[in-house]
This record gives structure tokens, C-alpha cells and sequence, in this order.
């Protein structure tokens, strides 16, 4: 039985992940995994290399053949992407990139070998709970009123997070989607405080039952 501490926080763009994860980190010691952030320094990567997103099978090689730094998601082969992460051209690539299944080969395997190396973490995604680490400790699945959404990412706008979360949904590999076996927070109306109490407690109650 693994006692690694694994928190899986998932949900769509703008519904509080990372504001949560980093709470959650700082209280319980953990580090924490932007799994977004390495998906867009690759789709930035690949725009740079002058390469349509579009086109599966050279994003495909291209995923393939890149060296990602083990300890930084957002440096690929040697540059550090992450003054480029929130570009516009990157959040209108970031999920037509993240579709193709060899990408996620590549970055769910280097996640996997971060939380490896970091004995736990909390990460946060699209896919955590689902297909990176099915047995993670705790699996959240947040969400938010659309209009709390696009006020959290009023930089990019309703309609482009709106857009993502429907290319995130429906794609066929790895889709959007709470597991079965989480646990969903709408954080539409909820403090940050709020809801790291909850997940606390809950921890502390899992554990108070594994242990007996
Ligand atoms: O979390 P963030 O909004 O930065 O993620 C950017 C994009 O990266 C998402 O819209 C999605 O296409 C992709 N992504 C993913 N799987 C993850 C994390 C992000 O497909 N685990």
C-alpha cells in the first residue's frame, strides 16, 4: 500500500485549481504540479518552431523528440517558455496540441516520474484523477459558474476558455471529466479557506479509516 501523498485536483479553465492546489500545498508541505503549464510551453515550443498545430503527425515527432527539463515542465529543449505561457496564440494551441495522444504520452510520463521524484505533490490538470494517477490519495474535481470562470481569466476572455473546455471535453484521448471516485466542489461560492478545511478533514478522515 503506497503511502505517497497524492492530490489530484482537476476541473475546466478559471475553476480554481491552482489557487487551491497552492493552498493545499503550502498546509500540508507538498510541492505542486501546473500539469497546464508544460502543455502550453509545448504548444508555445511548437508554434516556435514554426510548426501548424494542426498537424498531428510533426507535433507528434516533435513531442517525441523533445527534451523536457525533469524538474521544470515549462523548459523544453533547453528555453524556459514560461513568459510566453499565457499568449494568446498559445491558449488558442494549447488544446489542439494537448488532443494529440503522443503528447500526452510524453508529459503524463514525465509527470509521473515528478511526482515520483518529489514523493508526492499536488497536481493539478485535466486528467489527474482519471488517467495519470488513478490511485491518488484524494481526487477533486472543481468547478464555477461560467461567469466566475471568465472573471478568474478576464485576461483571456469567456469565449477562448469557453472554447478550450469544449475541445478538452470532447476529445477522444484523455478527455475532461471527474473520476468516478471524486469528489466535486463547486467553488463558484466558497473561500479558498473553505475548501482546504474540507479537503483536510477528509484526509484526516481517510486516514483515520485506513488506519483502523
Ligand atoms: O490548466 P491550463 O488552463 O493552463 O491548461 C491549458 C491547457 O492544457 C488545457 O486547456 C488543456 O488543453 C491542456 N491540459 C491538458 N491536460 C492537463 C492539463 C492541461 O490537456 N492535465
Amino acid at each position: 500500500v503506497s503511502t505517497t501523498l497524492i492530490i489530484a485536483i482537476d476541473g475546466p479553465a478559471g475553476s480554481g485549481k491552482s489557487t487551491l492546489g497552492n493552498a493545499l500545498a503550502s498546509r500540508l508541505a507538498l510541492e505542486t504540479l501546473d500539469t497546464g503549464a508544460s502543455y502550453r510551453a509545448l504548444a508555445a515550443a511548437v508554434l516556435e518552431a514554426g510548426i501548424d498545430p494542426n498537424d498531428r503527425g510533426e507535433v507528434a515527432r516533435f513531442a517525441r523528440d523533445a527534451t523536457i527539463d525533469p524538474g521544470r515542465g515549462h523548459v523544453i529543449n533547453g528555453k524556459d517558455y514560461s513568459a510566453r505561457l499565457r499568449a494568446e496564440e498559445v491558449n488558442q494551441a494549447v488544446s489542439v496540441v494537448a488532443a494529440i495522444p503522443e503528447v500526452r504520452e510524453v508529459l503524463v510520463g514525465w509527470q509521473r516520474r515528478w511526482v515520483l521524484a518529489h514523493g508526492g505533490g499536488v497536481v493539478e490538470g485535466r486528467d489527474i484523477g482519471t488517467v495519470v494517477f488513478p490511485d491518488a490519495t484524494i481526487k477533486l474535481f472543481l468547478t464555477a459558474h461560467p461567469k466566475v470562470r471568465a472573471r478568474r481569466r478576464s485576461l483571456e476572455g469567456l469565449a477562448s476558455i469557453e472554447r478550450r473546455d469544449r475541445l478538452d471535453s470532447t476529445r477522444v484521448t484523455s478527455p475532461l471529466g471527474a473520476a468516478e471516485d471524486s469528489w466535486s466542489i463547486d467553488t463558484t461560492a466558497l473561500t479558498v479557506e473553505d475548501i482546504v478545511t474540507m479537503v483536510i478533514e477528509r484526509l484526516e478522515s481517510q486516514k483515520q479509516g485506513s488506519e483502523r
